[in-house]
């Protein structure tokens, strides 16, 4: 699976006595448009599984090449996870960071056995989308995307703010 490009994201969530948790995961996909669904996966062995089996709610952060750092963190067991990471309560009490690619506040759909992983479908109750782009997992390495030509300079030579790649082709197949 280290060969599958895929993005990389954190998951946080709280337990019943407020504890927050979370974990860097890159089993992240949609799995319906409606309801609007998405899963990731968890591992029965990670610290953090049990707050997550119990959870009604959790948050998904799609990282930015920045928060590298932060994705090794919170792929390690036992780390200060949240110390100075600028995460910051949402109206839940759950944590939430401003400023990724991609947030996803989610409520839970259902909770599969994904044999020595729980499969956890969310129910995404809010998105927040940010201009930056994204980074990629591949091959245990994480790469930047290369920008688009109007990412690089405008036409009056004048940086642009909205991010872009180049086209290989473009799709209009009603899928996401
Ligand atoms: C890029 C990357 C992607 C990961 N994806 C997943 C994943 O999808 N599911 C998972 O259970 N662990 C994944 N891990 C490992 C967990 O983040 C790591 O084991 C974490 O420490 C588990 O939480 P814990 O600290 O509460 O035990 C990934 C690690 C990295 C570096």
């Amino acid at each position: 699976m280290a060969s599958f490009p895929s993005g990389a994201t954190i998951v946080t969530t709280s337990d019943s006595d407020g504890r927050w948790w979370g974990f860097t995961a890159s089993s992240f996909c949609s799995v319906s448009m409606d309801p609007p669904l998405v899963l990731t996966c968890l591992a029965n062995t990670a610290q953090c599984f049990p707050a997550f089996a119990e959870a009604a709610r959790w948050n998904i952060h799609v990282l930015q090449h920045r928060h590298a750092d932060l994705a090794m963190r919170f792929a390690t067991r036992g780390a200060a996870k949240f110390d100075g990471a600028g995460f910051q309560p949402d109206a839940d009490g759950l944590p939430f960071l401003k400023d990724v690619s991609i947030s996803l506040r989610c409520t839970t759909y259902s909770k599969v056995d994904g044999g020595d992983h729980l499969v956890l479908i969310g129910r995404v109750e809010e998105v927040g989308q940010a201009e930056e782009m994204p980074f990629v997992y591949f091959r245990r390495k994480f790469h930047a995307l290369p920008l688009g030509d109007d990412q690089v300079a405008g036409k009056a030579g004048q940086a642009q703010s909205r991010a872009s790649l180049p086209v290989v082709i473009e799709l209009d197949l009603g899928w996401m």
